[in-house]
């Protein structure tokens, strides 16, 4: 039988069903390099205290090296008893160094080791993640640019609204994500707040140099209550919630691209190598990429729930109950860093069909203009609104389209109708027209590019 870290007031074996429940190594060995590396400054720390002589500290400073290429080439080997990563690591480290192994734990606990460790790792994976939301923005702003001249239909309800531009579609996708970017960017100051020296609960008994610590491991700051220090997961649930609305921003943008790719819409057309085929019809080609998009945000809504109950009710300070946190931050991670990379492949990838998108506006798409035309000659809204809508039935009745009325129709409707009301069917009009700040015009799509790019840079 193994021996155990904390196995000194055992007598009893552990029953092998409970090992196996126990164990966190499964998972948690992602955390090796962080783990190793929180180990490394924590024993710089104790040598400044005097817990340890120069001599030992380089000596656990090469040994956890040995034990990190080990992991990193692959040759680890993982024994029974090797309960988690922490274990693992000082195991294979006395193994390696001998008796002075055992000195590294002093006044360190796997408390606020494994919250030390987590934070180092997210705040990584973390940067990484505002890397692909820059690139999937960038993928977004780039086909803005380029498809800047297609018109198609805007929608509300799923009923064909008004004339939009096709960038405009891409680019209030593109400042969903950037917003996601802004709001990792602001956590990750919170990922960065050292529990490290809190010990199990009470604190530090060797007057480790904390502040120290936090500078050696680059983190923003220290954790200023130990018990605080060794509850917190608050960083576990942010990432879940962060990532969460990430995913919902990418399920509505492959939601969006899977209603146009159908053959009813026909605006967009897939690129071969993010669509599969079907099995038994062979003219099938799926839009998998995006199902998949669309169905992973409900993953991690999942990983968020389950980890709220979890956390929910724990006593102060660590419960084994935590142990449950690594699994859905991990998978939220994986999950977001592949759907944003896959997200912007398929974005820069895509085909369109600008024929088919301004074949689809129709001119009562245009009758809120006819209602912003008598606007213009001093008519009030709400009486214009109803104007139009007579207008919108008066067409409707002769089977004919709003923009076949003639004038004098028109003038049945309003005395304020004049000739210049035939330049209001023209879509281009209608969408340039739309350049307050924000609006679907030539001139504030081009604004928005600009804006996005300069972020970009
Ligand atoms: N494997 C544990 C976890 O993931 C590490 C902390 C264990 N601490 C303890 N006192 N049992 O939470």
């Amino acid at each position: 039988e193994a021996k155990k870290l904390w196995g000194g007031r055992f007598s009893g074996g552990t029953d092998p069903l409970m090992e196996a429940f126990n164990e966190s190594i499964h998972f948690d060995r992602r955390l090796h390099a962080a783990d190793i590396q929180g180990s490394q400054a924590y024993a710089k720390a104790l040598k400044r205290q005097g817990i340890l002589t120069a001599a030992e500290q380089k000596t656990l400073e090469k040994g956890l090296s040995a034990v990190l290429r080990e992991w990193q080439e692959g040759t680890f080997e993982l024994r029974p008893g090797d309960e988690d990563i922490h274990t693992a690591n000082e195991r294979r480290l006395s193994e390696l160094v001998g008796s002075v192994a055992g000195k590294l734990h002093t006044g360190r606990s796997r408390n606020d080791q494994v919250a030390t460790d987590m934070r180092l790792w997210l705040r990584d994976e973390v940067t990484a993640l505002i890397g692909y939301l820059r690139t999937l923005v960038g993928a977004l702003v780039q086909r803005a640019e380029s498809d800047v001249d297609v018109l198609m239909p805007g929608y509300t309800h799923l009923q064909r609204a008004q004339p939009i531009r096709w960038s405009h579609l891409l680019l209030s996708y593109a400042f969903w994500f950037q917003q996601d970017a802004v709001r990792f960017e602001q956590f990750l100051p919170r990922v960065a707040q050292l529990p490290l020296g809190s010990g199990a609960l009470a604190g530090n008994p060797f007057q480790v140099d904390r502040e120290w610590l936090a500078k050696e491991l680059g983190f923003a700051s220290v954790a200023p209550n130990s018990l605080y220090g060794t509850s917190d997961r608050d960083f576990v649930a942010e990432l879940l919630f962060h990532s969460s609305l990430t995913m919902v921003h990418v399920s509505r943008l492959a939601e969006d691209l899977i209603i146009y790719s159908t053959a009813e819409f026909g605006f967009v057309k897939l690129a071969d190598a993010y669509s599969t085929g079907s099995s038994l019809m062979p003219q099938k080609k799926n839009p998998d990429s995006l199902e998949l998009l669309r169905g992973k945000c409900g993953r991690v809504f999942g990983g968020m729930s389950g980890f709220m109950m979890t956390y929910k009710g724990l006593p102060s300070t660590y419960n084994k109950d935590m142990q449950e946190d690594k699994e859905p931050m991990f998978d939220a991670v994986d999950t977001l860093s592949g759907s944003l990379q896959i997200t912007a492949a398929v974005i820069a990838t895509l085909k369109i069909n600008p024929d088919k998108m301004r074949g689809s506006l129709t001119a009562d798409m245009l009758a809120t203009d006819l209602a912003e035309y008598l606007v213009r000659k001093g008519v009030p809204f709400r009486e214009t609104h109803h104007i139009s809508g007579a207008a919108v039935k008066m067409a409707e009745d002769r089977s004919c389209q709003i923009s076949d009325l003639s004038v004098a129709d028109l003038k049945t409707l309003h005395p304020s109708f004049e000739k210049d009301v035939m330049q209001t069917w023209d879509f281009e009009k209608s969408v340039d027209r739309r350049s307050s700040i924000g609006g679907t015009s030539r001139a504030t799509v081009k604004a928005q590019i600009d804006q996005l790019k300069q972020w970009l840079a």
